[in-house]
């Protein structure tokens, strides 16, 4: 067996002119985990869908850790890179796209979200596992969270450093994404995402950091569980409705609202918020400063008029905890606006997407925010 020095040398040498033998060096460090099973004696068909990120990239050399190139290695070298997936359940590989995943959009997230409800529909599949970029997988996991029709584990995975690096995070992420998705624990959990041993809720879960492979907290309420042993350790769960809970189907859809992000801060006007007017979108998220004030009159004004042209507006924070209390900062009511409770802004935007395919009643809409 490959002790870790050994193999970091050879990472060294080799890395950077073969990236995808080098993914193959990883295998050593998992040759001795033991398998699991979802029920004794009987594996788990785990799918796993790729759409591209870091988790899929490739560095010029094995310490490149920034300025590589994302989404570029296949599905299939991804699940050859760790062997003992083979042991822990009966994976399939499907390349659904491959993005950076600051690509990501509304098409995007419609193919994925129907690719996923088509496969757990399925007898012969028991839990996804979606490799993603970790740059906007809080808003896919959230947007899956809240339209996929099943109990089964859905479970997105990522990385911080590309495949070729040295202690490249993916193959351990992938192999924990595999074994949660396949477990028992897992079922009825809603959307999870699972990197660095921890795991955590969809709604929740955030990027802290730009580069560090600790990135993905769920602020003050905590994250869910560990992955130990090879296995899940749950011991909290949100009490938000998600999956078959909700009213959201995307199946029928081609296309979602145009919902967009205004940020609050010192000095700002009225400019972005009458460009989006312009440009004639449906919802507005207005990512406010602290508990949700705003900025008046520079800002407030350009809010009322939107709303009475039919924009849906909701107040989130740029602080990144806590609640924007409905009547708090502004007069909700009366004029009409929502307020995201916890939601960040960017998860805002998603179910505010998800609630305009539905009503554009205001009361309906705050009543979802309350309730997703
Ligand atoms: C991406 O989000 O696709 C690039 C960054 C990453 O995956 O960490």
């Amino acid at each position: 067996m490959l002790t870790r020095a050994k193999l970091r040398l050879m990472q060294n040498h080799r890395m950077h002119r073969q990236p995808l033998a080098a993914i193959g060096m990883f295998i050593a460090l998992f040759v001795w985990a033991p398998g699991h099973a979802k029920d004794a004696g009987k594996l788990a068909n785990v799918m796993i869908l790729a759409t591209g990120g870091t988790i899929a990239g490739t560095g010029t050399t094995s310490t490149t850790a920034v300025g590589y190139t994302a989404a570029t290695v296949g599905i299939e070298a991804l699940i050859e890179a760790v062997p003992n997936l083979k042991k822990v359940a009966n994976v399939t590989g499907e390349q659904v796209f491959q993005i950076a995943s600051e690509n990501m959009n509304n098409d995007y997230w419609l193919k994925l979200a129907k690719r996923v409800n088509t496969l757990l529909a399925q007898n012969d599949v028991d839990g996804i596992v979606i490799t993603h970029g970790t740059d906007t997988i809080e808003e896919t996991a959230y947007f899956l969270n809240l339209v996929v029709k099943s109990q089964k584990p859905v479970v997105i995975v990522g990385a911080m450093r590309p495949s070729t690096a040295i202690s490249a995070d993916g193959p351990i992420n992938l192999y924990n994404a595999v074994i949660l998705a396949g477990s028992k624990a897992a079922v009825g959990k809603g959307v999870l995402v699972s990197l660095n041993d921890q795991i955590n809720g969809a709604r929740d879960v955030t990027k802290t950091n730009t580069s560090t492979a600790d990135t993905f907290r769920t602020p003050e309420l905590g994250f869910l569980g560990y992955m130990q042993d090879n296995r899940p350790h749950f011991y909290r769960e949100s009490t938000r409705k998600k999956t078959i809970d909700t009213e959201f189907d995307i199946m029928n859809l081609d296309s979602l609202p145009r919902v967009d992000i205004v940020y609050g801060y010192a000095n700002e006007d009225r400019v972005a918020i009458d460009a989006f007017v312009a440009a004639g979108a449906n919802g507005r998220v207005h990512a406010v400063v602290g508990d949700g004030s705003l900025a008046r009159p520079a800002v407030e004004p350009a809010l009322i008029e939107a709303r009475k042209r039919g924009m849906v507006i909701v107040r989130s924070s740029r602080v990144g905890n806590g609640i924007v209390a409905r009547n708090g900062e502004a007069k909700d009511d009366e004029l009409d606006f929502v307020v995201s409770d916890t939601l960040n802004p960017q998860k805002a935007r998603v179910l505010l997407m998800l609630a305009l395919t539905k009503t554009s009643d205001t009361k309906e809409i705050q009543r979802m925010f309350y309730t997703y």
